[in-house]
């Protein structure tokens, strides 16, 4: 099936603990220095639907695995559709790089439900120009998340060990569709990714690799 493919829509997927969040924010700040119009924006999204969501990561309430599949299709609608929406700003010229998207519930809840529910709910969404891929064993990922005060249900070792087999098999499906896939080594130091991140974004953005210290 050939979906469309939206330009200039970046996606950052990888384990829990391989560093997404933290390079967003420095993307974030990069891409404000250089005056580059943008959105920075992740799911769960800050919407009422990725609240619910939110909750249920916490176990602060119960919802059966297809529930939260169908949580995280709905609000991937709304990121998508809603007003002030990923189309909406993409419409309007703006970069968006997201911090996990489709790919994250082929993989997380292809371990925790089964692929046929995720594939079916998320079949219609349209795909990123590129999707960056933070690499890193599922080992050091958990050794970062044991360090965070807090844990969601989906990190534990056993868990993440699964949800990278299933990335990769899920990156191995979706190439050849129509959008790039980088694979960054997320095991390196901060200041390392986030100048290869820049790097990939030259293209897309126009802005000149930066080293580390500028960001
Ligand atoms: P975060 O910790 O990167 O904010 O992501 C929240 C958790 O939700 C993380 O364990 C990955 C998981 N997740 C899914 O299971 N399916 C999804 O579709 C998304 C977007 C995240």
């Amino acid at each position: 099936m050939n979906r469309p493919v939206l330009r200039r829509f970046v996606v950052f997927e990888g384990l829990d603990g391989a560093g997404t969040t933290t390079q967003l924010r420095l993307l974030g700040a990069a891409l404000e220095k250089a005056r580059i119009p943008h959105w920075v924006t992740c799911e769960p999204t800050s919407l009422p639907t990725g609240r619910i969501v939110r909750q249920v990561l916490k176990g602060e309430v119960d919802a059966r695995p297809e529930t939260l599949a169908r949580l995280f299709s709905a609000d991937r609608h709304e990121h998508l559709y809603g007003p002030e929406g990923i189309m909406v700003r993409l419409g309007r010229g703006e970069l968006i790089v997201c911090d996990r998207y489709l790919f994250s519930s082929l993989a997380y809840q292809g371990v925790a439900c089964g692929y046929d529910l995720p594939r079916a709910l998320n079949a219609a969404f349209p795909l990123p120009e590129l999707v960056i891929f933070f690499d890193l064993p599922a080992s050091l990922a958990m050794d970062r998340v044991e360090a965070r005060a807090e844990r969601e249900i989906f990190e534990t070792r056993p868990t993440q060990e699964r949800v990278r087999e299933a990335y990769e098999a899920t990156l191995t499906e979706f190439s050849g569709q129509g959008m790039k896939i980088l694979r960054v080594n997320a095991s390196r130091p901060v200041a390392e990714v986030a100048a290869a991140i820049m790097e990939a974004l030259r293209d897309f953005a126009g802005i000149e690799p930066m080293t580390g210290k500028h960001l």
